[in-house]
């Protein structure tokens, strides 16, 4: 499956921030978000980009912090 991302990129809090549109190629149906956000981040290193910076911990539903 191919998505189309929106995500707020800002590289600080007084620096001006804007969406960017970000294609993700190959994801399954049976990725989890934060799996999905590290086939995007993998996506842009090998393009040399930067990757997106987001919150996570558990990774099994249990912490709340990549709600
Ligand atoms: S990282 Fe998502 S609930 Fe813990």
């Amino acid at each position: 499956m191919n998505l189309t991302l929106k995500i707020w990129r800002q590289n600080g809090p007084s620096v001006k921030g804007r969406l960017v549109d970000y294609k993700v190629t190959d994801i399954s149906e049976h990725m989890s978000f934060l799996e999905m956000m590290d086939v995007l981040n993998e996506q842009l290193i090998n393009k040399g980009d930067e990757p997106v910076a987001f919150d996570h911990d558990c990774r099994e539903g249990i912490c709340g912090m990549c709600s």
